[in-house]
């Protein structure tokens, strides 16, 4: 059956048919669509770190400059009906026919002969033929300007000459979205499209008076590698009345009718008239840049209408990709895992690093700018392919810190906005771990002397901002001695059982834990053997808090109310038990042995399905005071009851680090999004298979496994830390690269080539014998190695490492 030219409803099995949807081609590091019909937009990221794109695997999407709060380009209609409109459209039309269609199925949805989309690495590809025209368009964002490229081929397979015309479409709103939706009946009279005559160009103008930032504020151009026939800077003009992007005037018509506009709804639309002999291609691009001037833009387009520049664009953007993947790939028994590793969750945890909570089909791009806990934690997993960015990101919000230790919540580089000053007892915490990493993956202490400033001024060094937040948490501890929970920790919902300031949160102490024994590593290792001495007796302190005050009997409680009541005992009837309590309590190497089996066993008996592992059990419907309920979310959705992916990284870590290799493997595989929406089926998992989501509805809810907020989540980085360094069980060590594998007794081999400080290597494990940790031997360049840490040398620049386990 061909779905996508299926115009009907499908009925429930046909929706949940996962291989009519899409597939995977790994060696192109691409997935490919079958049909445009997905539950949700199925999107992918264009960027060259400036210019950006988001795109659905029908076509809709909007382009933004650096920020969507304030330079969004084009528009796009969050949440509603139809859904994933606009986009940037190209529309062809057969002039004999008077028939007109999208290759990218969206917005024109007329039926085709074929079709079919992929996303892969910075691009996304639509392939379209009808009535013996066929069409391949790929859009991607290079790096030689800020444009969006749209590459399109069209060859007519007919045996009839083809008179074709050729739109190119975007609405353009106001570049603010929020001044959008609250004063647009007068600010849209402050913008203008001119069109450029001499360049066959049109210009959009955002001339809006009070946006924050007017000197950085671009202009937008949309032309292509040729003059046009016909334009439209009018979307009245372009589309008319009572009509959609669907069914535009000027396509029905034939022609643009060459509007310009000077206050109004403006649009950007090209039309190019082509003549097709039988058996004849041709290429059309169109480029939708930013420029600061006239003139700049002049240079733009200019330098994208050289022969080349298209193609040079599409393989420099394929070579960055080949090389910066290239730092770690492995070969592994199970495909589904192998393809997480090498591409789609690098790939997304790039994007987590970049765009943080901002923008995607579900995060509107309206308020959030840089999260200081979210961001530090997507540092984690951008260390081993980009140190520097990873430095300059650490620095960033360093810089958000106060001389006393806590730092600002959220804030906003470039809109230059006042940050957000909620004070939490985690935030200023993380830096720590990347820190630490930065460190431990070059080799080189010189980056903790680094200076500064801090947000209310004053430099200092790396390391001391570092000592100041630990200090922070130590001056800030509560009646039993735990740090205080402030407004939240990691849980953002706790502040509801916390507004008093009295709360305090065990699951902090163990954050803390974490931090303080990374501390006395860096500290030893500067000379500092006091400061080490000081952390680590810190440390004993809250250790033997958490084994004693946090331990409930079978799990470790999760926080101190206000009322001075525990959250996370077996005395409640709601939220019982926390996930990141037991997790945590492990990682930090704080609770004793027999607590920590007895913690994960609660995990697996209590928290986990066979869709993930809950964040609390039970949900809360009327927990602690009906009146005053800790969370307003629906049982099982959210940050109640859900399976928070996120959180379910830690528990991969904890089990690995207990060395049950299956356990930590069945976590790691549920999740996977092409397995947990093969379990969960097609129309009620709904978010994309080959990206993580942000949560799944848990089995309390009534749509246990509806996967939400995909793309834009701390589950990137920390299932491929998972992965990688505890599953995989390659770590970077101050002295070299630690292998230190946990994995599921059916794999008897894992091959992984990592790039660690200048020098390849090329990594077997075997595992014959099905254990799951543990090393026999490990041999180097063929050398027996007496130790699992292979010791870095200057100047190798390959290393052989075979690995037996047992
Ligand atoms: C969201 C927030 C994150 C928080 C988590 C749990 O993912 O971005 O900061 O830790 O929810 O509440």
């Amino acid at each position: 059956m061909d779905y996508w030219k299926d115009e009907v409803n499908m009925n429930l099995q046909d929706r949940n048919n996962m291989e009519s949807y899409f597939y995977f081609k790994d060696e192109e590091r691409e997935v490919c669509f079958k049909r445009h019909d997905t539950p949700t937009p199925w999107i992918n990221y264009l960027t060259n770190g400036t210019f950006h794109t988001i795109l659905s695997q029908a076509g809709g999407g909007l382009a933004f400059y650096r920020s969507p709060q304030i330079w969004r380009i084009s528009r796009y209609r969050f949440f509603h009906l139809p859904t994933d409109r606009p986009g940037p459209y190209i529309y062809i039309r057969d002039g004999a026919l008077g028939e007109y269609w999208s290759p990218a199925y969206e917005p024109v949805e007329k039926k085709l002969d074929s079709w079919s989309s992929a996303h892969g690495m910075g691009y996304t590809r639509f392939q379209a033929a009808k009535d013996g025209v066929n069409s391949e368009l790929t859009y991607f964002v290079g790096e030689l300007e800020n444009s969006l490229i749209w590459n399109l081929k069209i060859k007519n397979n007919s045996s009839k000459t083809k008179q074709l015309s050729i739109f190119a479409y975007v609405e353009f709103g106001m570049m603010e979205f929020m001044r959008e939706l609250q004063w647009q009946c007068y600010n849209k009279h402050q913008v203008s499209v001119e069109y450029l005559e001499e360049w066959g160009s049109l210009v959009y103008k955002y001339g809006v008076e009070m946006q924050p930032k007017p000197d950085e504020t671009p202009l937008v151009y949309f032309t292509a590698d040729r003059i046009p026939d016909g334009f439209d800077g009018d979307r009245e003009e372009f589309v008319g009345s009572y009509r959609s992007e669907a069914n535009p005037n000027a396509i029905e018509q034939g022609s643009c009718s060459n509007s310009t506009l000077a206050g109004g709804d403006p649009c950007g639309a090209l039309q190019f008239n082509i003549s097709l002999d039988p058996g004849e291609e041709q290429t059309l691009n169109i480029f939708l840049g930013t420029g600061m001037t006239e003139e700049d833009i002049r240079k733009s387009i200019e330098n994208s209408r050289r022969d080349t520049f298209v193609e040079e664009s599409f393989i420099k953007l394929k070579e960055n990709w080949e090389s910066y993947l290239g730092k770690l790939q492995c070969t592994l028994p199970d495909k589904e895992t192998e393809r997480m590793v090498n591409t789609w969750n690098p790939y997304q945890a790039q994007r987590n690093f970049l765009f943080s909570r901002n923008i995607s089909f579900y995060a509107t791009g309206t308020f959030r700018g840089v999260g200081f806990r979210d961001t530090s934690q997507d540092i984690l997993s951008q260390i081993p392919f980009d140190i520097n960015a990873s430095k300059d990101k650490i620095k960033l919000l360093l810089g958000q810190q106060y001389k006393d230790g806590h730092v600002n919540h959220y804030f906003f580089p470039t809109e230059g906005w006042e940050p957000v000053t909620t004070i939490h007892s985690d935030d200023h915490l993380w830096p720590v771990w990347s820190v630490w990493s930065v460190v431990m993956e070059s080799g080189d202490l010189s980056f903790l002397d680094e200076k500064v400033t801090y947000y209310d001024g004053g430099e200092a060094a790396i390391y001391e901002h570092l000592q100041k937040a630990l200090e922070y948490t130590k001056s800030h501890l509560g009646p039993n001695g735990f740090p205080l929970m402030l407004r939240s920790d990691w849980n953002d919902q706790l502040f509801r059982v916390c507004r008093k300031g009295k709360g305090e949160s065990i699951w902090t102490s163990m954050q803390y834990g974490v931090m303080l024994t990374k501390m006395a590593e860096l500290a030893r290792l500067m000379g500092k053997i006091e400061d080490a001495a000081a952390f680590m007796s810190t440390f004993q302190q809250q250790k033997e808090l958490v084994n004693s005050i946090a331990w409930d009997g079978k799990w470790f409680r999760r926080a101190v109310m206000d009322d001075g009541r525990f959250l996370g005992t077996d005395e409640h009837d709601q939220a019982k038990i926390w996930l990141n309590a037991q997790t945590w309590a492990v990682m930090s190497q704080m609770a004793d042995k027999d607590k920590s089996f007895a913690a994960m066993n609660s995990v697996k008996e209590m928290l986990d399905t066979e869709l993930g592992i809950k964040k609390i059990h039970p949900s809360i419907t009327d927990f602690p005071d009906p009146k005053d309920p800790l969370t307003n979310y629906n049982p099982g959705t959210g940050e109640n009851g859900a399976v928070f992916c996120h959180a379910n990284t830690w528990a991969i870590i904890a089990e690995c680090l207990l060395g049950r290799g299956d356990i930590a493997y069945k976590y790691y595989r549920q999740l996977i999004p092409e397995i947990a929406m093969k379990k969960a089926g097609v129309w009620r998992y709904k978010a994309e298979p080959y990206v993580y989501a942000s949560n799944l509805f848990g089995p309390e809810s009534d749509r246990f496994g509806l996967a939400n907020v995909s793309w834009l989540s701390g589950t990137a980085a920390w299932m491929y830390i998972a992965v990688t360094q505890y599953m995989l069980g390659i770590r970077s060590q101050w002295e070299g690269l630690l292998i230190d594998p946990c994995l599921p007794v059916q794999w008897k081999q894992a091959k992984i080539d990592r790039k660690f400080r200048e020098c390849n290597y090329e990594i077997e494990i075997i595992n014959e014998s099905g254990v799951k940790k543990g090393i026999m031997s490990i041999e180097v360049d063929g050398e027996i190695q007496t130790s699992n840490i292979i010791k870095h040398k200057n100047g190798r620049e390959r290393a052989v490492v075979k690995v037996i386990m047992g």
